[in-house]
């Protein structure tokens, strides 16, 4: 598939008031994009970035599990190109020692069927726009299943195969799908993780950076490109360490 620069491209970002969603924003506008529909569940946390860009950035109210407010953006935003899956959740805990059904059906729910939600809404919207990019923000999580967060692994294992399913029945319509990996990155998820992070500007740079190139998978920081090399060289050892450390 062709890559898609963002230089004067429009953009919708999930999840865009903090962290590497914020980072999507501010560095689309930075790279030469026209126009960037600020997703956030809450409008009003958008207000630095309209301040800021003023009306290169259009605030949208919208949480990914909520259809209506997904109907509603897509109404509201038919002239996206590039549509930015960064909307993420975690804090579901283990599996035995935390056997609460609830936080993994919302992890599920965000990072699995969120991401669904959208690119059903919005593909229609692609291929009427010339096939633009779709980008799911997956994990290295989604790699290998990580002891201290089993069920956000397992969520964003189903989003990294629904990404290998987009990309299937998107091909047709001239849309490039592609999956983002990150190692820990520097944002309010991460921050109880005591290890070395990517910043979330790093990040959003690469990501645009490897999609004009028409990367499909993609691995932003020197983490998660380690991390995805251990996997293909020996999956189980992975896993094995994984369990060791835990
Ligand atoms: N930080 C890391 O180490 C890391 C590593 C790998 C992958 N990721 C992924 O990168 C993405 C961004 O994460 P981050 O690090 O920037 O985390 P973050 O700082 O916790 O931000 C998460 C963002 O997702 C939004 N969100 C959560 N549930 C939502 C929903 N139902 N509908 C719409 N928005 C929702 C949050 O909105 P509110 O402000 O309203 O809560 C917030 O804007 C996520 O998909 C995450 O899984 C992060």
């Amino acid at each position: 598939m062709p890559g898609v620069s963002i230089k004067d491209k429009v953009v919708l970002i999930s999840g865009s008031n903090r962290g590497i969603g914020k980072s999507f924003a501010i560095q689309a506008l930075e790279m030469g994009a026209k126009k960037v529909y600020a997703a956030a569940r809450d409008e009003s946390k958008l207000a630095g970035l309209v301040e800021k860009y003023g009306d290169k950035i259009i605030p949208l109210t919208l949480d990914v599990t909520d259809q209506d407010q997904v109907t509603a953006a897509a109404a509201a935003a038919g002239d996206v190109e590039v549509l930015i899956n960064n909307a993420g959740i975690g804090g579901g805990g283990q599996i035995i020692g935390n056997p609460d059904e609830s936080a993994k059906r919302i992890e599920m729910n965000v990072n699995y069927f969120g991401i669904m939600k959208m690119c059903i809404a919005f593909a229609p919207i692609l291929k009427a726009n010339g096939g633009g990019a779709i980008v799911n923000i997956l994990s290295v999580a989604s790699l290998s299943n990580f002891a201290f967060a089993p069920g956000y692994s397992a969520s964003k294992a189903a989003g990294r195969s629904l990404t290998q399913a987009l990309r299937v029945e998107l091909a047709k319509q001239g849309t490039l799908v592609s999956g983002v990996f990150p190692g820990p990155v520097d944002t309010d998820m991460a921050k109880d993780i005591p290890m070395d992070k990517a910043s979330p500007d790093s990040v959003a740079i690469h990501v645009y950076e490897e999609i004009a190139k028409g990367s499909e998978d993609i691995y932003p920081d020197p983490f998660a490109v380690q991390f995805a090399a251990n996997v293909q060289a020996d999956f189980k050892a992975v896993e094995k360490a994984d369990a060791a450390g835990f």
